[in-house]
């Protein structure tokens, strides 16, 4: 079975991070959240991809190329005009196996596959979707299903007291090529607003809940807990860094000067320099290759790979994207920044 994963999105509520970036390659415990949901996959038997692509394709094709690399396989269908969640699904329809895995690639998460599959082998239906509960639905799909799985009515992001049930739309679906009929070509179809309600009509769809860890990384404050739940072992993440102390996780070559003070939780990852009596934590994750200076202060705080940190700077609470420099003495509260936008409070 081959997997779809929907990688076109705009990323708009992780700006500045996703100024130039695809959502998806925003890194997780120090590696793009992509390569870690192939790897996922691939572990559960999954090993041929199709990446639905929009915006930047080069810097996904760049990084992952044809998959090799991580013992994959991977096609692209890259998108010229937006075409949504449906029509990328569409749009990618000759790459496709008979029955196929779609996967909103911004969905953070760790589940099993095979009892989704399992279920979608047990009805008549055309699409299987993975199910979460959350506190708060209205910021997803949400369903409203009998007592045999079938869902009844699918409402994307309903006001707070509208929504039918908890049960939310997880990202992740089992699809027979079938249900593509149901898509028009060449034009911006949403799976969630047009597809499922149409093909619910036709009483093609069903839900199962998935069991495991499952966070939308979509805006900052959710970046942040994913990070915050990796390091407090809540979503066991297979991490490149070798934890070399209770919870102080180190990668190779990384250069670490006297009287550095880490408070755990931390990741450090590869070839990061720390100068002297710089204090480290609790939960920081330190890109590759950043460079932090003397006597700085980090604590709560991101920072993807090669940012520079001079002498005494003090941070709380902030996200750093590639390449970032904080000059020396510079104080930073709660702040998103990427070296091509400044500084975003959020
Ligand atoms: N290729 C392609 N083309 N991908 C797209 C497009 C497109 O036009 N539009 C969105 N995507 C991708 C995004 O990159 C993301 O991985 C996924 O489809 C979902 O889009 P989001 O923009 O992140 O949607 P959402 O988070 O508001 O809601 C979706 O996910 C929720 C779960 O987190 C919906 O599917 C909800 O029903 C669901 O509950
Ligand atoms: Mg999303």
């Amino acid at each position: 079975m081959k997997a779809l994963l929907l990688a076109g999105g705009l990323g708009t509520r992780l700006r500045p991070l996703t100024e130039n970036l695809p959502k998806p390659m925003a890194p997780v415990g120090n590696r793009p959240w992509l390569e870690h949901v192939l790897l996922h996959l691939k572990r559960q038997g999954i090993d041929e991809f199709v990446i639905a692509v929009k915006h930047y394709p080069e810097i996904i094709k760049e990084r992952l190329g044809d998959g090799r690399r991580l013992g994959v396989q991977i096609e692209y269908s890259v998108e010229r005009s937006l075409l949504g969640t449906a029509g990328a699904i569409k749009n990618a329809e000759s790459l496709l196996s008979d029955r196929f895995l779609v996967v909103n690639a911004d969905i953070v998460h760790n589940m099993s596959i095979l009892p989704l599959l399992e279920f979608h082998l047990q009805h008549k239906g055309l699409v299987t979707i993975g199910l979460t509960e959350v506190e708060d639905p209205s910021q997803y799909g949400v369903v409203q299903q009998d007592s045999t799985g079938e869902i009844l009515c699918f409402i994307e992001k309903p006001k707070r007291n509208e929504a039918p049930s908890r049960r939310v739309n997880a990202g992740i679906y089992v699809m027979d090529k079938e249900a593509l009929q149901w898509i028009p070509k060449n034009k911006e179809v949403s799976i969630e607003k047009e597809t499922f309600p149409l093909l619910i009509e036709h009483r093609a769809v069903y839900g199962t809940k998935v069991d495991g860890y499952w966070m939308d990384m979509g805006t900052n404050e959710r970046y942040r807990k994913v990070h915050w739940d990796l390091l407090d072992r809540k979503f066991p993440l297979p991490l490149n860094e070798i934890e070399q102390d209770t919870g102080i996780w180190v990668g190779e070559d990384t250069q670490i000067g006297s009287g550095v003070l880490f408070l755990p939780p931390v990741l450090i990852g590869d070839e990061v320099h720390i100068g002297d009596r710089s204090v480290i934590g609790p939960y920081a994750v330190i890109g590759d290759r950043c460079v932090i200076g003397k006597h700085v202060r980090c604590s709560e705080t991101i920072m993807w790979d090669g940012c520079k940190v001079h002498d005494a700077a003090q941070l709380n609470n902030c996200i750093f994207g590639y390449d970032l420099e904080l000059e020396a003495r510079h104080i930073l509260y709660q702040a998103v920044m990427n070296r091509m936008t400044g500084v975003v409070q959020g």
